[in-house]
């Protein structure tokens, strides 16, 4: 199988949602995941950015909408504004009308990293703002839960919640992501990367003709049917067809573990 292909679409003003990028696509990176990285273009005039002391953007590729088809799953790094995504991520996901249209993003797994200034600025309701462009698209929503012990850490100020890492910039930026927040945003990268490998790999098995798992079932299926028109009471027949009856158990069981993989994760 090849491996997932996961994009990290996101927008950063100072930088804090980018580094937080670059860790997450480590994490992703760790599990097997071919990665890339696009940013959401700026749609304030320099003016604005001037008097807002925005440093130049970093050198990474604009996403376009069709852009978005050739990915297994996507990740979106959102800093707050006002406690929701800023208009520049709005404006893109607006401009995705046509992949709405054809089902495009539908079943793609999804999922967000976000930065505030304040521990209380909106770091859950940045993340909420985002489900029903996923929910209208037909993505499915990957939450972080409490995937790391730092979440329980209330000694000092750590970023994320349960629906995705995060770290707390200052008003003025001045505050870094912290190793303790850096540890979730990997752990999310992981955790993210191992449902979308889980859903192709699965997708892939599905695809695979069937009677190449139990051939042997099959023809002894096949026999017996034979058998059964020319002497229909047959009892040597009998453990065969037991047999064959046990054997698409296990196929079935197989395909249950795989969905319970899924759900466990
Ligand atoms: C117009 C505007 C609105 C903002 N609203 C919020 C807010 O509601 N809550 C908050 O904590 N931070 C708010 N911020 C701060 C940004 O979230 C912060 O600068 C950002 O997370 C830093 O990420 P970046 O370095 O990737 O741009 C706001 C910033 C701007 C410019």
């Amino acid at each position: 199988m090849s491996s997932p292909v996961i994009y990290i679409v996101y927008y950063s003003t100072y930088g804090h949602i980018y580094t937080l990028a670059k860790e997450i696509q480590r994490g992703l990176v760790a599990q097997g995941a071919e990665v890339k990285i696009f940013q959401i273009a700026e749609t304030l005039p320099e003016e604005v950015l001037t008097k807002m002391y925005a440093p130049p953007k970093q050198d990474v590729p604009i996403i376009t909408a069709d852009d978005l088809k050739n990915a297994d799953g996507i990740l979106w790094g959102i800093p707050t504004r006002f406690g929701t995504m800023p208009a520049q991520i709005k404006t893109f996901l607006d401009s995705t009308g046509s992949l709405w249209q054809s089902g495009a993003l539908a079943g793609k797994f999804t999922g967000v990293f976000f930065s505030t200034a304040a521990q209380h600025g909106g770091q859950e309701t940045t993340a909420l703002s985002t489900i029903t462009y996923f929910a209208h698209h037909g993505m499915p929503f990957v939450p972080l839960g409490f995937a790391h012990a730092n979440m329980f850490d209330n000694s000092e100020v750590i970023g994320s919640s349960p629906y995705g890492s995060g770290t707390v910039a200052n008003g003025d930026g001045s505050r870094q992501p912290t190793e303790k927040e850096l540890a979730i945003v990997y752990t999310q990268g992981e955790n993210f990367a191992k449902v979308v490998k889980t859903m192709k790999q699965g997708a892939a098995n599905l695809e695979k003709p069937e009677v190449d798992t139990f051939s042997e079932g099959t023809r002894a299926d096949v026999t017996e049917s034979v058998e059964t028109k020319e002497e229909p009471i047959k009892t040597e027949t009998q453990p065969v067809k037991q047999n064959v009856a046990k054997k698409s158990e296990v196929k079935k069981e197989e395909k249950t573990k795989w969905w319970k993989k899924l759900l466990c994760m």
